[in-house]
């Protein structure tokens, strides 16, 4: 499976913040807010990743990661042009997918939950269309919500409605068969002038291709459109990250125990930042799981 991060878009919600800065680099606690969405890629253990963002935010997003070699991983870049809908990224990163199937998560969305691998590795194994993953909120109006039976096949999607018939969101996290590409290829923009997911969703909606795994209410979905959700969400890692003395996707750290990079490595990423507390973790859990000292010469 292929993986594409979507960290395009305006931010317009954020100005006068993001008038000079990517939304999707700022900080949510210790690390730039790409590194949530990255670290869900990493966890489902997709390795091909294409990062899409704007012509002005795309080099600082090459700068920060680089070809993903140190992480074990092969990312790439592409630009999109104008904030044209959710869908333009199978246009764009056709070749990337090539004849695989992709996982798109997008730039802004914070997941941490328990087991969150299983959950991943589970849904990658059954994948038959597409599946998407719910969460329940107390304002499913704001949202594009699905509705299951009992299996979790999905049987209707409502994009923001007025009276929603479950209460269950459809987060920014999605994976695909091949097929997502023509689908793509053929979708008509909305009244909004943008293409739409939940057109997309309604394609495999409507040859019962669609499932919806429920997140639960054990785990964290959150919102970093706003300043005050952008604060919330620094917060609630920070508050995790304080109590149990453990980083929330240090992708570093994700790619060690994945098996990604060895011990070593992960060492060397740690103490080439080992100014930061952030650093001085990677370093330390690299020593955990067995790395050496690098003898002074
Ligand atoms: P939104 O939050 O809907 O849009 P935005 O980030 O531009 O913010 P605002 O509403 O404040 O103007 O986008 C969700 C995510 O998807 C976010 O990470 C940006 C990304 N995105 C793109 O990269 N390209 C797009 O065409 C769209 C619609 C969103």
């Amino acid at each position: 499976m292929k993986g594409i991060i979507l960290a395009g878009g305006s931010g317009t919600r954020l100005h006068p913040i993001t008038v000079a800065v990517s939304k999707q680099l700022l900080p949510v606690n210790d690390k730039p807010m790409i590194y949530y969405p990255l670290s869900v890629l990493m966890l489902a253990g997709i390795r091909d990743i294409l990062i899409i963002s704007t012509e002005r935010d795309l080099p600082q997003f090459e700068r920060l990661f680089g070809d993903g070699s140190g992480l074990g991983l092969n990312l790439s870049y592409a630009v999109q042009r104008q904030p044209n809908g959710l869908p333009e990224a199978f246009l764009i990163g056709a070749d990337h997918i090539g004849t695989d199937s992709v996982a798109l998560v997008l730039g802004d969305n914070i997941f941490h939950g328990p087991r969150f691998s299983d959950v991943l590795a589970g849904s990658i194994r059954d994948l038959d269309g597409c599946v998407l993953f719910g969460y329940p909120v107390h304002d499913p109006e704001r949202y594009g919500v699905g509705e299951t039976d009992a299996t979790g096949r999905l049987v209707s999607i409502e994009e923001k409605p007025a009276r929603p018939r479950s209460n269950r969101a459809i987060t920014g996290l999605y994976f695909y068969d091949n097929d997502v590409v023509d689908i793509a290829k053929n979708l008509h923009p909305s009244a909004r002038g943008e293409l739409e997911i939940s057109d997309v969703n309604q394609h495999y909606l409507e040859r019962g291709k669609a499932k919806l795994v429920d997140l639960g209410r054990g785990f964290a979905w959150l919102d970093t459109g706003t300043p005050d959700s952008l604060l919330l969400a620094g917060q609630y890692v920070q508050t995790l990250e304080h109590r149990q003395g453990v980083r929330i996707a240090c992708v570093e750290e994700v790619a060690l125990r994945m098996g990604f990079i060895d011990p070593d490595a992960c060492y060397a990423l740690g103490a080439f930042q080992a100014k930061s507390g952030y650093g001085q973790y990677v370093m330390a859990i690299a020593r955990e799981l067995g790395a050496r000292e690098p003898r002074t010469p």
